[in-house]
């Protein structure tokens, strides 16, 4: 099920108070949306956003919101509210400061389905719990809105307190305009299952084929510049990405000269699935459906090891042939190396 703007009764919304937590990539892209979307039905509702005395909190300001440090005090008033501070955060937050807070029959907002799926929040039997999950990053969430086009998003009732969910849900998302290009109906546990394996299946046999393949070229005598032009420099598969969306995975084929059509799909066609498979199946398994990964990133997060542990990854990670050939080549066309 689709569900757009003229499915969702914004109205509900009237003369309640809806409190955003966190006010980074999804918070204020979400809340500028929401406001917009109350100004523009003329709906009277009360934003306020609860967050820790940081540079967020000062953004949120110099957007024009009341910004509180006093968390309890502000789920108290709230009707709705939009739990948007990291995931590996929400479950001491929410379970410390929100939960126990919560007025009868309000509505706890999730933007993943993570912390839902694995049961890791306390939330009160006497509350609702909605999934609106834009597939999209914040800046996005917000600049598309503000261009009239949506975003694609997964929305899902997770407990039905009040026996309205599903409209409350559906006048959530319009809020915060997820309803405009269409809400897809999902759930906590198909956006966890779907996230997580394209997350640890998915990109890491990509970010492993690209490795080994640069690695078998370079030992071939391929240059570094021509290899990391010819893979991504070029901006060519993220066209072909595009055009996938557009004219689909296979037909966007057509674009591509014989030679390359036979290679791809003969190629592609005689590879053995069966390994993918079996590796992929486990993954989803005992990784995610069991909650191995889950285990493990809670225990990392709770000793406090977590970052050290993703810096050591990049260190690694830095050291295939892949990245030191592009860091030379970047440094060689004057191109900043590596995100700000
Ligand atoms: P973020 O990393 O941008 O969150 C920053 C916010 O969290 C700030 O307001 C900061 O003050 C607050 N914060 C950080 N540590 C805190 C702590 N210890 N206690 C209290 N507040 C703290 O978060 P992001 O990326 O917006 O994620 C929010 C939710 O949205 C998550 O559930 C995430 O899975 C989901 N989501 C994120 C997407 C993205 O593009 N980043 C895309 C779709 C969903």
């Amino acid at each position: 099920n689709i569900f757009y703007d003229d499915d969702a009764d914004i109205s509900l919304l009237k003369g309640k108070t809806i409190l955003f937590i966190g006010y980074g990539n999804q918070g204020r892209a979400q809340a500028l949306n929401f406001r917009d979307t109350l100004n523009y039905t003329k709906t009277d509702a009360t934003i306020l956003i609860a967050n820790l005395k940081d540079s967020y909190a000062d953004r949120a300001h110099e957007d024009g919101f009341e910004v509180t440090q006093d968390w309890a005090k502000a789920t108290s008033l709230a009707d709705v509210i939009f739990l948007l501070v990291p995931d590996q955060v929400q479950p001491e937050l929410f379970n410390s400061k929100i939960g126990p807070s919560m007025k009868p029959g309000a509505t706890v907002v999730i933007a993943s389905g993570y912390n839902v799926f694995y049961k890791l929040l306390d939330v009160p039997k006497e509350a609702n719990v909605v999934m609106a999950a834009p597939r999209m990053i914040g800046t996005s969430v917000r600049t598309r809105f503000v261009s009239n086009a949506g975003y694609p998003c997964f929305v899902s009732v997770e407990q039905d307190a009040t026996g309205n969910a599903h409209e409350l849900a559906l006048a959530i998302s319009r809020g915060i305009g997820a309803t405009k290009a269409g809400a897809i109906e999902s759930s906590a546990r198909e956006e966890t299952l779907i996230d997580l394996f394209a997350e640890q299946a998915l990109w890491p046999t990509v970010i492993n084929a690209f490795t080994e393949a640069y690695k078998l070229l370079q030992a071939n005598g391929c240059s570094n510049e021509a290899l990391v032009h010819e893979l991504y420099y070029s901006m060519e598969p993220a066209e072909i990405f595009e055009k996938c969306a557009e004219d689909g995975f296979v037909k966007q084929l057509v674009y591509h000269s014989k030679v390359s059509q036979f290679g791809q799909l003969n190629g592609a066609l005689s590879l053995d699935g069966s390994e993918f498979a079996s590796r992929f199946e486990r993954v989803l398994k005992h990784q995610i459906i069991e909650g191995e990964f889950m285990r493990n990133f809670s225990k990392m997060e709770k000793s406090g090891t977590l970052d050290k542990e993703i810096e050591l990854l990049f260190e690694t990670a830095g050291k295939t042939e892949l990245a030191v050939g592009e860091k030379l080549v970047f440094e060689r066309l004057g191109h900043s190396y590596g995100a700000a």
